[in-house]
């Protein structure tokens, strides 16, 4: 896969080598962790073609023959966990602790998801059940792949992220192409590895790496793409969904999660579940909380738990096993020093952070942030906790559902009437009660309303949303 740390690419059941090449260089220490290749558009088209020919093979393979193979991946994955977890810690910057639980937690994923492949069965429907038909007619439905799926992951999470739409779409037969994002496809890259060594054909896991700005919308609009499984910036998605027309697609986008705090809260576990939400990995998750709604009269209270926790975060270098580490680029660290600047000149009460060493953002937190200020609506996507006190709990749902994002709300209370009546209100793909909003475990369903994305991953809804249902219609003459 690599010489002397030049990474290659997936193609037909061989490392493939590009003319041109992208240097990444680590946020950590600005090193260089390696080179991939840029591809151009003919390679992208060989691939594409490549991708076509084997889908058809794999889709004729037993489902119990591929559910051993990603069985054999997961393995793998268990196996590797020190040099992977290394490799990240490098690349994007992620604490040890959160990479190891990354692979790990990947492997499960696959295994999960091979198991739940072999429950992929159709149905027969008779047809005189439905006005005016007798019992001569019937349907036979089967799951049949929708052929080549393109999976496109951000920088966060290189192994989960493309592990959690590759797994679902192989066990469905489809082939898949796999495009990470570029800060992040030295990790990704691995991952294909080992997809590969697992025993995935030739030509039936392809990866493509290059610069999106080049090849992004050619890909994209490729009219031999089957499906797009995007995770990324609702910037991206949107512009993705508008340009690559009538193509089924899963969007997995950005999010504003909001943790509602009523006066009833358990105000010491909230505040140290708040705290691990909102800046684990810098904050740099979809699922982080990314704004506190809190009851004015508990107000101050948990603010004093939250410094409590924040103080306890460790800054520093992922290998360190620090929860606040460098964000994954100055860009990333200007667009959050620029809400926390706004959040300033408006009037917000700084009680901890806005200092910075380069991209290392330490974590901030901002009381009586309101909702005229940018931190009210943005998403930082990075150590930076906004409080906004509210009068009453319509006021926290109604700002909570003014957001345009809609991924995950939280409720901490302990009246399980009002965190039910709340939980129909919001507008999100989940609400998590007395718990930080986040993605897991993986087969429940996970979806986001609005800017956050369509359509809905976890484990069996990811199977469904690649596979479609093939109707043969018998007639039965009399
Ligand atoms: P991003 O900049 O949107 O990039 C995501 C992926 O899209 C990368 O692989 C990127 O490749 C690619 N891309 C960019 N332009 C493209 C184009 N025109 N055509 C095809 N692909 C293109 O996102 P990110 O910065 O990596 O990730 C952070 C964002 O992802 C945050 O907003 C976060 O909330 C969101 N996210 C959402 C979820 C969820 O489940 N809802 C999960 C994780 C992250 P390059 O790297 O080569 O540009
Ligand atoms: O960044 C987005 C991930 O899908 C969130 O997963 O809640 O396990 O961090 P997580």
């Amino acid at each position: 896969m690599s010489q002397d740390n030049a990474y290659k690419n997936l193609y037909n059941g061989d490392w493939v080598t590009s003319k041109n090449t992208i240097d990444i260089f680590s946020p950590v220490d600005n090193s260089l962790v390696g080179t991939i290749p840029a591809m151009s558009f003919d390679e992208v088209n060989a691939v594409i073609a490549n991708s076509k020919i084997y889908q058809k093979s794999w889709a004729d393979m037993p489902i119990s023959s591929r559910a051993s193979i990603l069985h054999k991946c997961a393995t793998l994955l268990d196996g590797n966990i020190d040099y992977l977890s290394h490799i990240m810690q490098k690349e994007i910057a992620k604490d040890k602790d959160s990479c190891i639980a990354e692979i790990k937690k990947t492997a499960d994923f696959i295994r999960f998801t091979a198991d739940a492949g072999k429950h992929l069965e159709g149905e027969t429907i008779g047809a005189d059940n439905f006005p005016g038909f007798k019992k001569n007619k019937i349907s036979f439905v089967s799951k049949v792949p929708v052929g080549i799926v393109l999976a496109i992951s951000p920088f966060n999470y290189p192994i989960n992220l493309p592990a959690s739409k590759i797994a679902p779409a192989l066990i469905g037969g489809n082939s898949v192409i796999f495009k990470p994002s570029t800060q992040g496809a030295i990790s990704a890259l691995h991952l294909a590895a080992l997809f590969h060594e697992a025993g995935v054909p030739k030509g039936v896991l392809n990866t493509i790496t290059g610069k999106s700005s080049e090849i992004g919308d050619y890909l994209v609009t490729h009219k031999d793409i089957n499906f797009i499984n995007f995770t990324g910036s609702t910037e991206i998605g949107k512009h993705i969904a508008v340009i690559a027309g009538m193509v089924p697609m899963i969007m997995e986008l950005g999010g504003k999660d909001a943790a509602i705090i009523l006066s009833d809260a358990d105000i010491h576990s909230a505040a140290k579940d708040i705290v691990a939400g909102a800046f684990s990995y810098s904050g740099q998750r979809c699922t982080a909380v990314k704004r506190v709604l809190v009851l004015n009269d508990i107000a101050d209270d948990l603010i004093n738990e939250l410094l409590k926790n924040i103080k306890l975060l460790k800054v520093g270098n992922p290998e360190d096993s620090c929860e606040i580490t460098p964000l994954i680029d100055n860009k990333a660290a200007d667009y959050v020093q620029d809400l926390i600047n706004d959040a300033i000149s408006q009037g917000a009460t700084l009680l901890c952070g806005n200092k910075r060493d380069n991209n290392l953002i330490f974590p901030t937190l901002f009381d009586n942030v309101t909702t005229n200020m940018r931190l009210a609506w943005e998403e930082p996507f990075g150590p930076v906790l906004p409080v906004i006190r509210v009068n009453s709990i319509n006021e926290a749902v109604e700002i909570a559902n003014s957001s345009e994002y809609g991924l995950q709300s939280s409720v901490y209370t302990k009246n399980i009437d009002h965190a039910f009546n709340i939980a129909n209100q919001l507008e999100v793909g989940t609400v998590q009660i007395n718990n930080k909003p986040e993605r897991g475990p993986d087969h429940f369903p996970f979806s986001g309303t609005k800017s956050s994305g369509m359509g809905t991953q976890g484990i069996r809804y990811s199977i469904e949303a690649m596979t479609r249902s093939k109707a043969t219609v018998l007639l039965i003459n009399p």
